[in-house]
Parts: C-alpha cells; sequence; structure tokens
C-alpha cells in the first residue's frame, strides 16, 4: 500500500519536472507577428533577471535540501515506526524536554532565514544601487487603466504598449532607465525576462532598469491587479540593434503623415471627439488620456495586446472597443459605416 503511494507519487514528481522542464526551455518571446508566447523567468536576457534566476536558484536549492531532509526522516520514520504484526499495542518511550534537540531546530531555522535574507538583499542593494550612466536610455512609463504610455523625453517620441530599446553589450553597456508613474491606479510593471517586478503608484515615481543583451521581443504584463482589464494590459518589449533601434527612434519621431487620399478621414476623426483622448503630433489632436496614433499603425497590437494590429481590427474597435476588451474606456464612437470607413482609411494612414 506505502509502496504504492510513493511510486504514484513518484510519478507525479516526473511529471512535475518534466513541465518545468518545458517551460524554461520554450522560447518565452513575442514572434515577429507579434504572438504573444508565455514568458518565463528561467529564460532571462538582461542583467536584473539574471540575477533574480541566480537568487530563485540559491532559495530553491537550500528549500529543497531542507525538502530532502525532512521528507526523507518522515518517510523513514513511517517505515522503520510502522505498526507491525506482532506489536504489543503500548504506547512508545515518551521523551519530554531536550534543551539540545529543542536548540537545534530553533537555531538552524533562524540561522538558515538569516542567510536567505542577506543573500537576498545582496541582490536587492546590487540591482537598486547601479547608478545611472551618461549613455542611458531614460523612458518614462505611465500606466493606464488599461495600457502603458511610453515617452522617451529626450528623443521626444511618444508611443504606447511596445516599447524599443537599443540591445546592451556586456562590454559597452548601454541600459534603458525607465521612470514608472500612474495617471490612475497602482499597476505594477513586469517583463519577466527582463527585470524583477515594480509597483506603478499614483504621485509616487519608481524607477527600475533593463539592459536585454539578446535582440528580441519580450512580453511584459501588469503585475497588480488594477480593475477589469487587469490581464488586457500587456506590454511587448522590443530589443533591436542599435541601427535598427536608431531607424525606429528616427520614424517615431518623423510627423503624421499628411496623404492626401484620407483628407475625408482626417477632417471627420478631427471633428470627432476623438481628439479629446487621442494625439496625432502636427494636428488639432491632442489628447492625453488614450494612446498617442501619430504613428499607431508601427504597433503590433491595439487594446494593450489584446487584438493583432490589423485593418479589420481597427476598424471593430473604432466602432466597439468594449466588444474586442470588455470594459474598456473608450466609448464605442456610433458612427455610420461610410464615416467608421473614413476614420478606418485615417487612421491606417498613420504608419
Ligand atoms: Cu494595470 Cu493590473
Amino acid at each position: 500500500m506505502l509502496i504504492r503511494l510513493m511510486l504514484r507519487l513518484a510519478c507525479r514528481l516526473l511529471l512535475l519536472a518534466t513541465t518545468v522542464t518545458i517551460f524554461t526551455t520554450s522560447p518565452a518571446t513575442a514572434g515577429d507577428n507579434g504572438a504573444v508566447q508565455t514568458p518565463s523567468i528561467f529564460a532571462p536576457a538582461s542583467t536584473p533577471a539574471f540575477a533574480i534566476r541566480e537568487l530563485a536558484l540559491i532559495v530553491l536549492g537550500i528549500t529543497g535540501v531542507i525538502f530532502l531532509v525532512v521528507a526523507g526522516l518522515t518517510v523513514y520514520a513511517l517505515m522503520r515506526f510502522r505498526r507491525r504484526r506482532d506489536d504489543d499495542g503500548r504506547e512508545p518511550p515518551q521523551v519530554y524536554g531536550s534543551p539540545q534537540i529543542e536548540l537545534a531546530w530553533t537555531v538552524v531555522p533562524i540561522l538558515i532565514v538569516v542567510v536567505l535574507f542577506l543573500v537576498t538583499a545582496r541582490y536587492i542593494f546590487a540591482i537598486e544601487g547601479r547608478p545611472q550612466s551618461p549613455e542611458a536610455l531614460e523612458v518614462t512609463i505611465v500606466g493606464h487603466q488599461w495600457w502603458w504610455e511610453i515617452r522617451y523625453p529626450k528623443l521626444r517620441i511618444v508611443t504606447a504598449n511596445e516599447l524599443h530599446v537599443p540591445v546592451s553589450d556586456p562590454a559597452h553597456p548601454t541600459p534603458t532607465f525607465i521612470t514608472l508613474q500612474s495617471a490612475d491606479v497602482i499597476h505594477s510593471f513586469w517583463i519577466p525576462q527582463l527585470a524583477g517586478k515594480m509597483d506603478v503608484i499614483p504621485n509616487k515615481t519608481n524607477r527600475i532598469w533593463i539592459d536585454p543583451q539578446t535582440p528580441g521581443g519580450y512580453v511584459g504584463q501588469c503585475a497588480e491587479y488594477c480593475g477589469l482589464q487587469h490581464a488586457g494590459m500587456l506590454l511587448i518589449v522590443a530589443v533591436q540593434s542599435k541601427e535598427d533601434f536608431a531607424k525606429w527612434a528616427a520614424q517615431q519621431q518623423a510627423p503624421a503623415r499628411n496623404d492626401a487620399e484620407v483628407q475625408a478621414g482626417r477632417e471627420l476623426f478631427s471633428s470627432l471627439s476623438c481628439i479629446n483622448c487621442h494625439a496625432v503630433r502636427g494636428t488639432k489632436a491632442n489628447g492625453v488620456f488614450g494612446p498617442d496614433l501619430t504613428h499607431l499603425m508601427s504597433r503590433r497590437t491595439i487594446g494593450a495586446g489584446m487584438i493583432q494590429n490589423t485593418p479589420g481590427n481597427i476598424r471593430s474597435w473604432i466602432d466597439d472597443p468594449a466588444s474586442l476588451k470588455p470594459g474598456a474606456l473608450m466609448p464605442a464612437m456610433k458612427l455610420s459605416r461610410d464615416d467608421l470607413d473614413k476614420v478606418t482609411a485615417y487612421l491606417l494612414a498613420l504608419r
């Protein structure tokens, strides 16, 4: 009976181990098409995340040894002192008060906790104490219900939900220092493969930094419950070569396109309440409640990672955002089909 139970437990553990391996070895990035895959803290790509994995493995190692010792002793006691056929049913000798044993099981756990505390504190101070270097890129990210506003104050770029940063060569690091603010409630900024979590708090400025060393797409997620669409508040981080990042920045700095063929849509957009919430640089649209649309079509997703940025989805979003993201604070625009086509055509031209 006991042996069967242990066999079953061993099977469970084996299954768990393979699942963990699959999770830790699968590429946890956003594909080129913006498809979002599950990110893993065991596949780090930036200094703070490397340090966090190191710390996690140390803690797992120490607690793993404790688990093995406790579970081993338990199993040993179960086997060694189990009820036997020739058992006489008498109570075994009862031991009361042993200063040595009591001292041991008080002092040893305290020492273990102190070690874990000191190791963790060392990592926290090492990460938080890094000074901002002159070559660091500065970004301000503002959490909104339920999207991320992304500003590059020195580059004069404003975008949303898609953070672009240059890759950081460990020999000549070019980290990105991020200032975090909130426009409404408490959010939490978390890109598991790049850094730890940092709360995003109204009326308080927090800082975090990353130095991604491998180009690619990384997925971030709001990690503090912030309302209905808390789970629909994703962030894509595009880590690019220095050349690609410079190209992207130049494209974002350019004023909004002024295509003649979407003149009707542009005029209609300017006459609607869209401009109270959205900005299109160089036009009279200068709202700040919603995402900046100057280069809307350069982004992979809309609705903060909810859906792919395709012409059909843009049209559906303008028509009724809540059908794609229930609770989204943008109201349905209730346009006629003809007007909807015109505004869609205008937005599609904002590349
Ligand atoms: Cu923002 Cu949860």
